[in-house]
């Protein structure tokens, strides 16, 4: 919708109102999440049937992974027509039956904009290979090189060089991502314009947004010269030249001058590599570019190292440096999940004793920030880790990838496969569960990856029907954030700051504060606030129902919500 016709511009706190802070947004899997033809894969019809349980559930925006036409290389991020939907997901006319559907719930919708590379089938990339002098060459970073030489050392996020050789022209083309997403060249007008016009089409069909994929890759640092060490950090290469290299944010400003800014929608930002230092530079309500951004600092201690505990203290100071950095000038994306990384409550909490109570705790300490939450398809019932046999259950071309680097470095098969089970994206993108029966209620056809074995139990038919459910807390939880505008604008202040097992934290509006606690360990913990505070009549949310004890003893992984402050 065109910005001037619906701005709200009212302040709480000295903080500018705006319908995305006070939004609760879900993420769809497209492929993942609800099949509605029988063929096995996710479809636009399968999420217009689910939007009831979304809109049951209190979700605000529904924020969909690429749906646009694709060869799927890489599950949709390697786009073929920006302006077409995959025919596996349906065609425009399910995506304007589904728009339409959301906007009648009151609900919003934003879109993944992939824009720092398209699949090397789309016609622009098929023009641009076609000779040296194809007027779209530019459009693309080519450079000489040889066989086996590439034009420098820089090695792709998805594993193996960044490069691909092409015999005929004898240069190679860049790819950050796998040979199938030739990045876009940035620095062309042309490209961006083109770019620019696809956007604007989006936004004048209706759409509230999109969520902007590997934002910060966009800029590469003149030169294209090597880096100093492309394997610097463990197995992960060091992309200092390739990744919020100087100059990124004026194509941003390009970009926002000629798209969003004249249209009332939110956006967020994939923004790898931006510190909290230059975040306010990208989403300061001053700059007028992005509404919020993902900052991917927590999942550093998400290590391959599986065995190892939370550094809760790491990540409370983590969470708390972006809380306070952003305090008054910007916004924060909250997440703990999405499709990229394995299941939360199967890496911090414990699906073995305790799945219930650390799904919840897990769900209230994050949720409850000043930012807005993000819930990733099947959080919100607590879907887990799964286990695939072998390399063939595997889908995600980074860990085929990862596999044949590792094979050929003499890896055993078992351990990297015990590696992928608890790294691999796969994790998160096994089919949602929606019911006991065959394929869990997600398609009447085998699905395209091997459903979850845990599905039989944890499924939201079940949940819907137990008031104690993962579900239904999460639904309480949203409505608490929606009750409460100090849960939206108050500020943060972290409490018990050195306690290794409970994150706990203030949000404070006015008159109004909440405490928020986490026990986030499987033990009981004692813990000492202003206790006289903590009586049972101002608690407002727990996952544990037997009454309080009068020790201030925590639960394993129990929260609990009180309110400090005047109602
Ligand atoms: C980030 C997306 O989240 C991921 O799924 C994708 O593979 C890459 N960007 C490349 O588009």
């Amino acid at each position: 919708m065109k910005s001037e016709t619906k701005k709200n511009t009212a302040t709480i706190s000295n903080i500018k109102r705006n319908w995305w802070k006070e939004a609760v947004v879900y993420q769809i899997y497209p492929r993942s999440f609800m099949d509605s033809n029988g063929d096995g894969i996710g479809d636009l019809r399968g999420i217009t049937e689910k939007l009831d349980y979304l809109q049951d559930l209190g979700i605000d925006v529904v924020w969909i992974c690429p749906m646009f036409k694709s060869p799927n290389d890489d599950n949709g991020y390697d786009i073929s027509d920006y302006q077409e939907i995959m025919e596996q997901f349906g065609n425009m006319a399910d995506f304007d039956q589904l728009l339409a559907a959301i906007h009648e719930r009151g609900m919003r919708l934003i879109l993944d904009l992939v824009v720092n590379h398209t699949s090397d089938e789309h016609p622009w990339f098929v023009e641009s290979s076609s000779s040296k002098d194809n007027p779209k060459r530019d459009w693309y970073i080519w450079r000489d090189s040889q066989e086996d030489k590439a034009p420098n050392n820089w090695e792709s996020i998805f594993k193996g060089p960044a490069w691909q050789h092409d015999a005929t022209t004898q240069q190679s083309y860049m790819h950050l991502f796998s040979t199938k997403q030739p990045d876009l060249n940035w620095e062309n007008q042309a490209v961006r314009d083109a770019i620019y016009k696809m956007i604007n089409w989006w936004l004048d069909k209706g759409i509230d947004g999109f969520r902007l994929d590997a934002i910060t890759h966009m800029k590469k640092e003149p030169g294209l010269s090597d880096m100093a060490n492309p394997n610097s950090l463990k197995n992960v290469p060091c992309w200092d030249k390739m990744m919020n290299v100087d100059g990124v944010l004026n194509y941003i400003d390009d970009m926002c001058r000629k798209t969003f800014n004249h249209y009332d929608i939110m956006t967020v930002g994939e923004a790898n590599g931006v510190s909290v230092d230059q975040a306010e530079e990208w989403v300061g309500e001053q700059k007028q570019r992005l509404s919020m951004i993902f900052q991917f600092d927590h999942l550093q201690l998400w290590n391959e190292d599986s065995e190892s505990q939370l550094d809760l203290i790491e990540l409370k100071r983590i969470f708390s440096k972006w809380q306070k950095g952003l305090q008054n000038s910007g916004w924060n994306a909250l997440f703990l999940e999405n499709h990229d990384i394995p299941r939360i409550v199967s890496k911090w909490g414990n699906t073995e004793k305790y799945w219930f109570e650390s799904a919840t705790a897990l769900a209230v300490m994050y949720f409850l920030m000043q930012g807005t939450p993000f819930i990733y398809q099947g959080q919100e019932i607590g879907m887990t880790n799964t286990q695939f046999d072998g390399i063939d259950d595997f889908d995600c071309v980074g860990a085929k990838n990862h596999y044949a680097e590792l094979r050929e470095q003499g890896m055993p098969e078992q351990e990297i496969l015990h590696l992928l089970s608890k790294i691999g994206r796969d994790n998160s993108r096994t089919p949602m569960q929606w019911d006991a029966t065959e394929h869990a209620g997600f398609s009447c056809h085998a699905p395209w990856l091997k459903v979850n074995p845990n599905y039989q139990s944890i499924n939201v038919a079940e949940q819907l029907q137990d008031s104690g459910s993962v579900l239904n807390f999460y639904r309480r939880l949203i409505a608490l954030r929606k009750a409460e505008p100090v849960l939206v604008y108050g500020e943060y202040d972290l409490v018990l700051e050195a306690d290794e097992k409970i994150y706990a934290y203030t949000r404070s509006l006015d008159e109004q504060q909440l405490l928020i606690i986490c026990n986030l360990s499987k033990e009981s913990v004692q813990y000492y606030y202003d206790n006289k505070a903590l009586r049972e009549k101002n608690m407002i949310l727990s996952n544990y129902t037997k009454g309080l004890d009068n020790d201030f003893l925590l639960q394993p992984f129990e929260t609990r919500i009180y309110r400090l402050g005047k109602a």
